[in-house]
């Protein structure tokens, strides 16, 4: 098959995967006073063929931001309450794999078959896998609302082609936020991560457990224990991430990016943190 037939068929396979799974979305979410109607990310989950349900507001200076940081750091927790805070959509592409892995076997192409092999055992699915599902979905890049990346770029190649593509479309990165944390508080939050199987909102055992055990508080979806958390998996992607993705602290320092975050503390003392220092970052871009 050529480069072109593969990308058409894995891309084909994702589109269909993300429209038969159910989604309660858009869903209206509490924070503080406001109150917000989050996104269904439609066009990121099922493809390009597919429309957002409530498109992100359109904003003058779009937030564009890329969350570094270890596998189980609380990329996924900040980036859905950033959402909520700042708007930009949270484009992860381990949701993006995890919604085909929803589909039957027959369904996937061989490209995404071999994908969710190498995410079962804890590996990094390939560069050319996920680049071709990246760019397919570049529309969601050009967002007016903004984007939070959130599980890519994962390797140096991968940042790469992120970059002359942000160039090439015009699109400038805010920042690159790097959240550090201890590796053993790290194995901790995976050990007890617990997520939806239909909206895919995350939660922990003990740390942050829903109101009724096994039961999603927005959508009473089932809550389940992702393959990849399991030990043997994890100290596999934790090797993958020290081997492939650490080097992007140095790439996005060099470029003036990297904005280090502690990610200690609740989720909502991190997210509070995070805003606080993007927003002393933009002021001290601005007045360069
Ligand atoms: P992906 O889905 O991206 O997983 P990951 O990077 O390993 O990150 P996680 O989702 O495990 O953790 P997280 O940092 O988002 O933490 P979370 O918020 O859930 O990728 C999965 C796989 O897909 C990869 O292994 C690879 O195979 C493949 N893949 C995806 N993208 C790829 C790419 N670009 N290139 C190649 N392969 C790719 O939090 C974790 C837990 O901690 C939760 O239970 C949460 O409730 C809890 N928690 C969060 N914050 C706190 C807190 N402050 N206090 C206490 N508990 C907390």
């Amino acid at each position: 098959m050529s480069q072109g037939g593969a990308v058409l068929t894995l891309l084909t396979v994702i589109d269909i995967t993300a429209k038969s799974a159910a989604s309660p979305y858009p869903y209206k979410e509490e924070v503080g006073m406001s109150t917000q109607t989050k996104n269904d990310r439609a066009s990121w989950l099922q493809g390009p063929s597919a429309q957002c349900t409530v498109p992100p507001k359109a904003v003058g200076d779009p937030w564009r931001l890329i969350l570094l940081g270890a596998p189980g750091v609380g990329k996924g927790t900040q980036a859905d309450l950033l959402n909520v805070r700042l708007g930009a959509c949270h484009l992860s592409t381990g949701d993006v794999f995890r919604a085909a892995k929803m589909q039957e076997a027959c369904v996937l192409s061989p490209a995404m078959k071999a994908a969710l092999e190498y995410m079962r055992r804890g590996d990094l699915v390939p560069d050319a896998t996920v680049w071709d599902m990246v760019h397919e979905r570049k529309g969601c890049l050009r967002c007016d609302g903004g984007f939070i990346l959130d599980g890519f770029p994962r390797t140096l190649s991968q940042a790469a082609s992120l970059k002359s593509l942000m160039e090439s479309e015009g699109l400038p990165l805010t920042a690159v936020v790097n959240y550090e944390l201890s590796v053993s508080a790290i194995v901790a939050r995976l050990s007890g991560r617990r997520t939806c199987q239909t909206c895919k909102a995350v939660y922990h055992a003990s740390e942050r457990p829903p109101k009724m055990a096994g039961i999603c508080d927005r959508c009473a979806g089932k809550l389940f224990q992702r393959e990849d958390d399991r030990p043997e998996s994890i100290s596999i992607r934790l090797e993958a991430y020290d081997r492939s993705t650490a080097p992007l602290i140095a790439f996005y320092r060099k470029l003036g990016l990297l904005l280090p975050v502690a990610a200690t503390g609740s989720p909502e003392d991190i997210c509070a943190r995070t805003i606080s220092a993007l927003t002393a970052w933009r002021a001290r871009v601005s007045a360069r």
